[in-house]
């Protein structure tokens, strides 16, 4: 009995990361970031460091810094803007101020599709971690997916 308990929780560990595995930016993430995000991170807007030198200009215009492609999002995942993906899109249930990140909002209109959505971010980063570059390890960078 215990082994067969064992043998069912693998599987369902192994659906599970298989499951999460399969999601990519190309399949998953550039369609709910071309309906949800590309409003202001589109082609037409500045590279992260341009985007920099008018901070309040731009945010003032509702302008952000380019994402649209897998290139330019990925930096916001691994390096050099370690995290900050998922500093911004996270709903704050860790933090004891539960406050959640400022492009929270913008995963959706209803909460439940809010959460939806943040769930594909999360299964696509696949290591959900916040730290900034200096404070990540190797480890917890090894580990994150994010896949092509
Ligand atoms: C209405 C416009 C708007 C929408 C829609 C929007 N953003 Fe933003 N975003 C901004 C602006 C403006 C900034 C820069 C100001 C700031 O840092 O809050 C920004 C900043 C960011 C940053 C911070 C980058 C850094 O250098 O730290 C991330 C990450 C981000 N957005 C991701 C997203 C994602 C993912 C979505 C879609 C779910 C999204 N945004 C939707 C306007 C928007």
């Amino acid at each position: 009995m215990k082994k067969l308990i064992t043998i069912v929780v693998m599987a369902l560990v192994a659906a599970t990361q298989a499951q999460a595995a399969d999601v990519t930016w190309t399949k998953d993430i550039k369609p709910l970031f071309d309906k949800q995000c590309l409003a202001c991170h589109g082609a037409t807007t500045p590279e992260h460091d341009e985007f920099g030198k008018d901070k309040k200009g731009y945010t003032d215009k509702g302008i952000g810094m380019r994402m649209d492609t897998y290139s330019h999002l990925i930096t916001y995942v691994g390096w050099p803007f370690t995290g900050a993906l998922m500093r911004r899109l996270d709903d704050g249930t860790f933090r004891t101020d539960q406050k959640p990140g400022n492009m929270y909002q913008y995963l959706g209109g209803t909460e439940a599709e809010r959460q939806a959505n943040l769930g594909i971010f999360k299964n696509w980063v696949g290591n959900w971690n916040q730290k900034r570059w200096k404070d990540i390890s190797k480890e917890e960078l090894n580990s994150i997916k994010a896949k092509y």
